[in-house]
């Protein structure tokens, strides 16, 4: 297969876009595709200072090395958690972050939770009685915690998170299948500041985890492959492998489904009545008298209408 930009080689075709590129194009496309997405959310500008919480892991990395290139001016926070894993899965994770950190001449910030609170997440899951046996939700908690201390501390004017579309949209499936309301109105790629909290973007949020990798992988960047040994079996797993399933079947599915909640936010938790009836204005279709969103025949009797011209054709 080849490059759809040139004649090369393609190294990966994304059925999803429908493209096929070659490393040097490939490289070049996720680099204009992020600058898309921060302007099209409204992320962030070349004079705000950034902090990329940097877990290890492709995802930051990546994300770190892309904005730096494009020319933002950036730090890393690395937050050692205290997790011991196979291969002391903190350490190894800090030891990569601190390599592409000098590598790449680029200011990071370290911050060990035992040595600043006393003790280790799974130690503060223990005491805190969370998470049936999993730190993940103190930790959850603590990460965030930190990374806008340290962002205060340091004067940063926004935090960014590696998360890529697969997370997203586990996310987005889980909160959907509990019906978590809140959770679902605050699913955003970025957040506005708060007090005390500033301002979050998720400039990865479009990109599947397989383009992040590939990206890691073909811009040379060493990163931790093993994930964290609490994830194993956990219910954002288990959904991402359902959501794999879909996505093999019809391409872009995934990318469909996080798109779509966006653009449809705003009308699903505005406007609704206390029986749940949207005060959107409605019209009265001119052939049938119904009601109906827009001005115009209403969706039946247009699709009546479709159905006889095409059938009298
Ligand atoms: P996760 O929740 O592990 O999927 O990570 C999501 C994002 O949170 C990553 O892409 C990082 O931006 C950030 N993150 C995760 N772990 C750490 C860490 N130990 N230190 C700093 N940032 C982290
Ligand atoms: Fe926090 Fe796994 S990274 S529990
Ligand atoms: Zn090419
Ligand atoms: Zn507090």
């Amino acid at each position: 297969m080849k490059c759809r930009k040139c004649t090369k080689h393609a190294v990966i075709n994304m059925r999803q876009h429908k493209l096929a590129l070659c490393s040097f194009h490939f490289l070049e496309w996720i680099k204009n595709q992020t600058q898309k997405t921060i302007e099209r959310y409204k992320m962030f500008t070349p004079d705000q200072k950034i902090l990329v919480a940097v877990s290890g892991g492709k995802d930051s990395l990546a994300l770190w090395d892309v904005l730096q290139q494009l020319g933002y001016q950036t730090g890393g926070l690395y937050i050692h958690l205290g997790i011991q894993g196979v291969g002391d899965y903190s350490q190894e994770s800090q030891r990569l972050t601190e390599k592409f950190a000098k590598e790449k001449n680029l200011p990071l910030h370290i911050y060990n939770v035992q040595q600043e609170t006393g003790s280790p997440i799974e130690e503060i899951a223990f005491y805190n009685k969370r998470g049936k046996g999993k730190p993940c939700a103190v930790c959850g908690l603590v990460k965030r915690h930190t990374i806008n201390e340290i962002a205060n501390q340091f004067d940063y004017d926004v935090l960014v998170t590696g998360h890529n579309l697969d997370d997203e949209v586990a996310v987005l499936f889980g909160n959907t299948l509990n019906w978590e309301v809140d959770f679902l109105r605050r699913q955003s790629p970025v957040l506005k500041a708060k007090k005390g909290l500033l301002p979050k973007a998720k400039p990865f949020c479009r990109f599947y985890e397989r383009e992040t990798a590939a990206y890691a992988l073909l811009a040379g960047i060493e990163y931790i492959e093993e994930e964290c040994p609490f994830s194993v079996g956990s219910t954002s797993i288990q959904q991402k492998e359902i959501l794999n399933l879909l996505e093999h079947q019809r391409p872009g599915m995934k990318l469909a489904f996080y798109i779509k909640f966006l653009k449809n936010k705003k009308s699903i938790f505005q406007n609704l009545d206390e029986d749940g009836d949207t005060n959107d204005i409605l019209y009265v279709c001119p052939t049938c008298g119904q009601s109906t969103q827009s001005e115009g025949n209403c969706s039946y009797c247009n699709t009546i209408k479709r159905t006889q011209l095409k059938k009298n054709k």
